[in-house]
């Protein structure tokens, strides 16, 4: 009787073991906002007006601030005219297709996956 007791138990333990090696892997977290700026804009923008611009214009409180408008950085004519400010609606648009937003500005980038552009944005927003 024991050695059947035992026996069962042991195959219980196999099956649950076998079942555990069949899970599916749970699917790698998304990187963080900050991860993906890091990742995908710091090349061209800083986030801080003390060091030297990049590529493109420093993103300092980016959320609210109005387009095309840090001193001394040379915008395109679009950006450079624009007149609104950025909000979250008008980043997620910009960062989809920026020239679907004005026409001939000169950012070589675009996002189609709308988690990775909310997740950019949010981040800029805790900067502000
Ligand atoms: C390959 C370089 C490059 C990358 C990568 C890039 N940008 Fe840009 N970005 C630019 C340039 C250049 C401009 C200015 C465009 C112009 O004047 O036409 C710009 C402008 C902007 C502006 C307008 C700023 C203002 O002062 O009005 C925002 C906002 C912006 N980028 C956000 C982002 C974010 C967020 C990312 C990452 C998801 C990103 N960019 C990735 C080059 C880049």
């Amino acid at each position: 009787m024991r050695v059947v007791v035992l026996g069962l138990c042991i195959a219980v333990v196999l099956v649950a073991r076998v079942a555990d090696a069949q899970m599916p892997l749970p699917s790698a977290k998304p990187p963080d906002g900050a991860t993906l700026f890091k990742q995908q804009c710091a090349v061209c923008h800083t986030l801080s007006l003390s060091e030297p611009a990049r590529q493109g214009p420093p993103l300092v409180k980016v959320v609210g601030r109005t387009a095309g408008k840090i001193e001394g950085f040379r915008y395109s004519d679009g950006l450079a005219k624009a007149d609104f400010a950025w909000d979250e609606a008008r980043l997620d648009a910009w960062l989809t297709n920026p020239q679907a937003v004005i026409p001939g500005v000169e950012m070589a980038y675009r996002q189609a996956k709308p988690e990775t552009r909310a997740a950019i944005i949010a981040f800029l927003k805790e900067l502000n």
